[in-house]
């Protein structure tokens, strides 16, 4: 059973400097609502009961918008608009479903991961990179459909042109399961051209197993170096663990770059 999602938005959010530089980047409006909702809506769509969100003291701003009842509560009682009344039943329902804990130097999304570990109560559970939103199509309940049938890991995937793969973790498929699913004989992060195994690129949802967290404690960082989720996931793969591409179907938008960002609101308003 799949119940717990955690994000990781600790991250500085630099490739969308100069936005990033006073604002978070998951609150940035797309298409007048900051992108996280869109994540947090396909975790519940999903059946998700609970939301860990891993944030940095830098980036208190997220706790805020959804600790807004104050706010909310002073504006209701003098004006009944029932718009802002909904927005603000929207928002409390997030917030019963969110917690919050911290990861305040950057260290990378393996070190991330690891900060959920004394909240995690299943044997698996899933992971979305805000930075990655999938429209028209629920990826993450698909994933976890191929997580029931087959009892393994999953990740995300599409293939990526051959010129781009250094900008992502590249995997190499063992063998095909059917059409959309995948077996992976091994992954790595963001390789150059002449090292990637493939043109198949992770995309930012995951279902891991709780064994992850022992596999990111032994990769030690060096100097200023992050810790990759690839890296821990590869570790998994060694020991036999049964990870499974998932060639999704809804459309990606990358909102993490300028270019994307901007591009993900007019995709989203054609909705
Ligand atoms: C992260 C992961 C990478 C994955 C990508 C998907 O990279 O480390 O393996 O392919 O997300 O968006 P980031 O976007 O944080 O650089």
């Amino acid at each position: 059973m799949i119940k717990q999602a955690i994000i990781p938005l600790a991250g500085l959010g630099t490739r969308l400097l100069p936005l990033t530089s006073v604002f978070a980047k998951e609150l940035l409006p797309i298409n007048g609502r900051p992108g996280i909702e869109y994540i947090i809506d396909e975790c519940l769509d999903a059946g998700i009961k609970e939301i860990i969100f891993i944030i940095s003291s830098k980036k208190l701003m997220i706790k805020k918008y959804f600790y807004s009842d104050n706010f909310y509560k002073k504006i209701i009682k003098k004006n009944k608009d029932p718009r802002i009344l909904n927005e603000y039943k929207r928002i409390l329902k997030y917030k019963n479903k969110i917690k919050f804990v911290f990861q305040n130097t950057p260290k990378g999304t393996g070190d991330a991961v690891l900060k959920t570990q004394k909240f995690i109560k299943n044997k698996y559970f899933l992971m979305l990179l805000p930075d990655d939103l999938i429209i028209q199509k629920n990826c993450s309940k698909a994933m976890i459909n191929v997580h029931k049938k087959y009892k393994a890991s999953v990740m995300a995937s599409m293939k990526v042109k051959k010129n781009n793969v250094s900008r992502w973790g590249i995997y190499k498929i063992n063998k095909k399961l059917n059409s959309r699913n995948f077996t992976i004989k091994g992954v790595i992060e963001k390789p150059s051209r002449n090292k990637a195994p493939s043109n198949k690129a992770v995309i930012g949802r995951y279902i891991l197993p709780q064994s992850i967290f022992n596999k990111i404690k032994s990769l030690k960082p060096k100097e200023g170096k992050e810790i990759h989720i690839t890296d821990a996931i590869q570790l998994l793969i060694n020991d036999k663990e049964n990870f499974i591409a998932h060639n999704f179907e809804g459309k990606y938008l990358d909102c993490g770059t300028i270019d994307g960002y901007i591009n993900s609101s007019i995709e989203i308003g054609k909705l």
